[in-house]
C-alpha cells in the first residue's frame, strides 16, 4: 500500500508550510506530512520552502539572515489565495512560520514526518531536533534533500535516521539509485514525469538494491491509482484527501 505523503501539508487547503496545513493533512487522511526547513540566523529552524519570506509571507528577506523571533512576526496566511478566488481567507489570521519543534511537538504519534533540507547548514539542528523523537524511534521518519552532502551529514551524525535523495526533473535515475545505495539512504525520490508510463522495471530495479523508490508531486488519482498497484513505495502529493479516496482507504 503506497504512502500517502501530504506536501508541505494540505497546501490547496491552507498556507503551505504552517501548522493549520499540517492539521489538515491529518484530519485528510495522509499517512505522513512533508516540510521544508531551512536555518535562522540564530541557529533555529524554520519550517518554509523557500530561501526567503517574499513569497508566503507579508515579510521580505532570507531566512538565514533573521532571527526566529523576527520569522515569526510574519503573517504566514497573507499569500495564500483559494482557488476560487474568495480572497485571501488565511491573512491576519495569526499563522506563523513554524519551528521543526513546534511541529514535532504537535505530530500525532500515528503519522510520518519527512523532512526536507533545503540548505545544508540545517542538518546538525535537524539531527538534535529529531534525537529521541517518537516519529524517528517508531521508524516513521526520513530526512531527504535534493542536496548530496545534506542527507550525507546527516548519516555521519546519526546511522539511525532513514535518509532519501530527492532527485531533480530528468535526472538519470539508475546512477542515483547506485550512489544511494552505496551511501547508504534507504530511497530515491524522482519528479513523477521521470517515472515514465511503467514503473515497473525501475521498481524492480530498486527493489534488487534493496531501496525504497517514491516520487514527488502526484495528484492525478489515476495516476495514484496506478502507483500504488505497481507497489511504488509512495508519492507526495497536495491532495491528501483526493490520495485517500483514490486508494481506497
Ligand atoms: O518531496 C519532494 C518535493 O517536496 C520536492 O520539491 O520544491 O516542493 O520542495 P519541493
Ligand atoms: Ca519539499
Amino acid at each position: 500500500m503506497a504512502v500517502i505523503v501530504a506536501h508541505r501539508g494540505a497546501p490547496r487547503r491552507a498556507p503551505e508550510n504552517t501548522m493549520e496545513a499540517f492539521r489538515l493533512a491529518v484530519e485528510a487522511g495522509a499517512d505522513a506530512i512533508e516540510l521544508d526547513v531551512h536555518l535562522t540566523a540564530d541557529g533555529q529552524l524554520a519550517v518554509i520552502h523557500d530561501e526567503s519570506l517574499d513569497r508566503t509571507t507579508d515579510r521580505t528577506g532570507p531566512i538565514a539572515s533573521q532571527t526566529m523571533d523576527e520569522i515569526r512576526q510574519a503573517d504566514a496566511g497573507a499569500t495564500f489565495a483559494r482557488d476560487d478566488d474568495s480572497g485571501f481567507p488565511f491573512a491576519g489570521q495569526g499563522l506563523a512560520v513554524p519551528t521543526l519543534p513546534e511541529v514535532l511537538d504537535w505530530l500525532p504519534e500515528s503519522m510520518g514526518l519527512v523532512i526536507e533540507i533545503k540548505a545544508r547548514a540545517a542538518a546538525d539542528a535537524v539531527v538534535e531536533a529529531v534525537a529521541g523523537h517518537h516519529v524517528l524511534t517508531s521508524g516513521r521518519l526520513a530526512v531527504i534533500s535534493f542536496d548530496e552532502s545534506s542527507i550525507e551529514r546527516i548519516r555521519e551524525l546519526n546511522r539511525d535516521i532513514k535518509t532519501g535523495y530527492l532527485l531533480v526533473p530528468t535526472q538519470p535515475i539508475h546512477p542515483a539509485m547506485v550512489w544511494a545505495t552505496e551511501h547508504g539512504h534507504v530511497g530515491v525520490f524522482p519528479w513523477e514525469g521521470d517515472l515514465g508510463m511503467d514503473p515497473l522495471p525501475l521498481i524492480a530495479e530498486a527493489s534488487a538494491f534493496g531501496r525504497e523508490i517514491g516520487c514527488y508531486v502526484v495528484n492525478d488519482p489515476e495516476q495514484m491509482r496506478h502507483l500504488d498497484a505497481c507497489g511504488l513505495w509512495g508519492f507526495v502529493t497536495d491532495v491528501p484527501d483526493v490520495a485517500r479516496d483514490a486508494l481506497g482507504r
